[in-house]
């Protein structure tokens, strides 16, 4: 199929240089916003790629889901609570302590290392620098189209305007300089890796805006999704007995143009069926576009000699359980894609639930640099220890030996009953945390009091409970909290995470 991309990017041949690179290289993709999506969902060829020369994590999941806190707790391997950040507007390094990211680690360890595109969350949460020159040897670069992110350029089927609407498929020749973002870093990652003549290994991170919304991608990708072929969401309304802390009002759909006309009841109702196809048939479509993007990308990869992440940052609800966006504990907001592949490493599918945290210890462990960093432990103040734990053995070992791996996540919330800011409340209005943790089998969840000055939470001020069985209910549509017969199961759970999370003004300089 003849893509417009090819004409659009003008890539050099690739080059290949002949160096004495002994230490691996290492590519980190992070596509912003991109759930897990299974195989009957949407075909994405060129990272099921990837994932057949490698592990593919089909169980793995964010720490947070929303995008600031998720990243800087996977590039630092620190959970929310530790680097204190919940929202978009405080910088570890000056909040809680000097602690070093993944690419300062292999910088640190002679790596020249590159940001391409929004890999920190640009903006306070890394000092407006994308944490620049700590962790990266050039400074970060992001594309100079990035600026219209936001911009009125998606023509309405219905007012034949110009909005700033969700769903946006664009003729890309008629886009501000003739490009999309992701185009513009894809050219500049392709150019690093065409015209590095360096023998000094490299880490390159390279992050996708798409399909974080507004859901604006080349409009031939609509072709690939039709719209007859789209499924809707297998569970559309609210979980039964779920309580109403678990839910959010996705304030961000309802403020585009076209969702806005939708008069949509606030902060309860629910998406039309007929706009709840047309939005999941555009994110399969801006899916699909970035797959490409990774395909490219991937053209200009030595796997022989390049270790390989591709993940997200967090999920994103299509319309399960009413839901859309981010912003909350649910399976699909936290399920993100994992992949590794790397040279020596055999190829395997894990079930086993991992977390985003994991893919700092495990990429330390995969490039055999020698080091001492040790498990953080309680009010560990060290500048490097991991919270989260090498995959290393996992890969290579399988699943089976190690089918305990637990993964924890967290949301806060600023009432039980949802408002404004409940998708994404800031620090001072924070009043709720809710602690999640996922086992093969369950999710549960715990939404209990939380001091914002002191980050402490009241385990015995409860606003909401919610158990889900994935064996009978993989939607997690049925909150099972008050039935009887997982009355033991419950205990247990509540048990394991309140001594996950328990800690008392843990990281406090
Ligand atoms: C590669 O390694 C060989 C032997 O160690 C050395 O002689 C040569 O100069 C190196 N080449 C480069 C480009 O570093
Ligand atoms: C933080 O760590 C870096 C890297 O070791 C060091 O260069 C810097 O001086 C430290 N900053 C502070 C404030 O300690
Ligand atoms: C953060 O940015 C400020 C202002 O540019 C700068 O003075 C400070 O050194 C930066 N902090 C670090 C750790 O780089
Ligand atoms: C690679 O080497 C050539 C020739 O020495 C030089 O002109 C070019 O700038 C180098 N490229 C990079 C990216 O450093
Ligand atoms: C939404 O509300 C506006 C203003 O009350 C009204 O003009 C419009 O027809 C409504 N649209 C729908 C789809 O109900
Ligand atoms: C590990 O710690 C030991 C003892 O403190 C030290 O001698 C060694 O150099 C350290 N190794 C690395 C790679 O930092
Ligand atoms: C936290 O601090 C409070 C008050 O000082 C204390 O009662 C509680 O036992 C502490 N919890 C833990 C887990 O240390």
């Amino acid at each position: 199929m003849l893509y417009l991309l090819i004409t659009l990017i003008l890539v050099p041949l690739h080059k290949t240089t002949s160096l004495n690179v002994t230490q691996n290289n290492v590519l980190l993709i992070i596509i912003d916003d991109l759930r897990h999506l299974s195989e009957e969902t949407i075909n994405l060829p060129n990272i099921k790629k990837i994932a057949n020369k490698g592990v593919y994590f089909k169980n793995a999941f964010a720490q947070q889901a929303v995008c600031a806190p998720s990243r800087n707790s996977m590039l630092t391997g620190r959970r929310p609570d530790a680097l204190r950040l919940y929202d978009f507007y405080s910088y570890w390094r000056d909040t809680v302590g000097n602690f070093t990211t993944l690419p300062q680690f292999f910088k640190e360890n002679g790596f020249e290392t590159y940001s391409v595109g929004k890999v920190f969350n640009p903006g306070p949460s890394s000092n407006f620098t994308d944490d620049y020159p700590l962790s990266w040897t050039h400074f970060p670069y992001h594309p100079s189209t990035d600026k219209y992110k936001d911009a009125a350029v998606c023509k309405d089927a219905i007012t034949k305007k110009l909005q700033r609407n969700l769903i946006c498929p664009v003729d890309v020749s008629g886009q501000p300089r003739k490009t999309l973002p992701d185009l513009e870093s894809l050219k500049f990652a392709i150019n690093i890796l065409s015209n590095r003549n360096s023998s000094t290994p490299f880490f390159l991170a390279v992050g996708f805006h798409k399909p974080h919304i507004p859901l604006k991608f080349p409009k031939q990708y609509l072709d690939r999704v039709p719209i007859n072929k789209v499924e809707p969401p297998k569970h559309p309304s609210m979980p039964r007995n779920m309580p109403l802390v678990a839910w959010h009002p996705w304030s961000d759909l309802r403020r585009r143009d076209d969702i806005a006309r939708l008069n949509i009841s606030f902060p309860l109702g629910l998406m039309p069926k007929d706009w709840s196809l047309k939005i999941r048939q555009s994110y399969y479509a801006a899916a699909s576009y970035i797959d490409d993007l990774v395909g490219v990308l991937m053209s200009f990869v030595d796997r022989r000699k390049t270790i390989v992440v591709l993940t997200s940052d967090h999920g994103w609800s299509l319309g399960e359980n009413g839901l859309w966006a981010k912003y909350s504990n649910f399976d699909v907001a936290l399920k993100v894609p994992l992949i590794f592949s790397a040279p020596g490493i055999p190829t395997s599918v894990v079930h086993t639930p991992v977390e985003l945290v994991d893919i700092f210890p495990t990429l330390v462990d995969l490039s055999g640099i020698a080091h001492n960093i040790s498990k953080c432990h309680k009010n560990e103040k060290s500048r490097l220890c991991f919270e989260g734990k090498s995959l290393k053995s996992l890969m290579i070992d399988g699943s089976q030996k190690y089918g305990n791996y637990l993964a924890f996540s967290q949301y806060p919330r600023p009432s039980a009953f949802p408002q404004k800011t409940s998708d994404r409340p800031r620090l001072k209005d924070i009043k709720i945390m809710g602690y999640s943790v996922r086992t093969k089998r369950f999710r549960y969840t715990e939404w209990v009091s939380f001091n914002n000055k002191l980050f402490t939470m009241d385990w015995n001020i409860i606003y909401g409970l919610e158990l889900y069985d994935h064996i009978v209910d993989s939607e997690e549509s049925n909150n099972l909290y008050l039935v009887h017969k997982y009355k033991n199961i419950k205990q247990y759970l509540s048990g394991l995470l309140r001594s996950h999370f328990n800690r008392n003004n843990t990281h406090i300089n």
